[in-house]
């Protein structure tokens, strides 16, 4: 399963590709706002520091209006993705957009049926919400494994399943056994998943034993 950053802060993004974990970004439009700049100079800057996938998000909801904004943020770099939602509109935007050459992520995603209708539009990607979902109370990891297994019926379909509200480690493990092709993990999260207490605990003892040799390596 690959990694994508669910985060526009392009200092988070750095830190992160330098550690070699990330094959691409999301964005949103909550995670743009949260940066205080124009759209364009961060999906931009984000471009030219990761080359995967970078994730911008349409606001219209109008097919016409989508189709204009998905343009310009495909313009700004080869490797966008232009993130439309769920709704009729979004699917016939997602279709002409990927007839027109760029790569269509399909957000808002909340269940199979869904799904099914982005694959059969052309999406590049589709994110269910995993998080929203689970607030609700409703089983958010169901909806993954149910795409999985539409998506494995029919191989025609190509769309990528790239699980989305990621809240815990344990959704990114659940992701993945359940077949997700990709997570979207906003920062935080994704450095937990290098934690556990054990490793503290035996890395403790581990340098308290060797401190007592005198010894070093090199
Ligand atoms: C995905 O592309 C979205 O940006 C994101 O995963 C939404 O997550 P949230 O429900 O934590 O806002």
């Amino acid at each position: 399963m690959k990694f994508f950053v669910d985060t526009a802060d392009i200092s988070e993004i750095r830190e992160l590709a330098a550690a070699g974990v990330l094959d691409g970004v999301t964005t949103n439009p909550s995670l743009i706002a949260k940066t205080g700049r124009p759209i364009r100079d961060v999906i931009e800057e984000i471009c030219q520091t990761i080359e995967g996938p970078v994730s911008a998000e349409v606001t219209a909801i109008h097919f016409d209006d989508m189709i204009a904004e998905g343009e310009r943020l495909a313009s700004i770099a080869p490797n966008v993705a232009v993130k439309v939602p769920s709704t009729w509109d979004g699917f016939r935007a997602c279709r002409a957009l990927s007839q027109l050459g760029h790569k269509a992520n399909v957000t808002l995603c909340f269940s199979a049926d869904q799904a099914l209708l982005a694959a059969k539009a052309g999406a590049t990607f589709i994110s269910p919400f995993v998080g929203r979902l689970d607030d609700l109370g409703l089983d958010g990891m169901e909806v993954i494994r149910e795409i999985r297994a539409i998506y494995d019926n029919d191989k025609s379909l190509r769309t990528e399943i790239l699980a989305s509200s990621i809240r815990t480690p344990l959704h990114v493990k659940q992701a993945a056994i359940a077949g997700a092709d990709i997570a979207t993990v906003p920062p935080a999260v994704l450095r937990n998943l290098a934690k556990h207490p054990l490793t503290d605990k035996g890395l403790e003892s581990f340098l308290a034993d060797w401190g007592k040799t005198g010894q070093t390596i090199l």
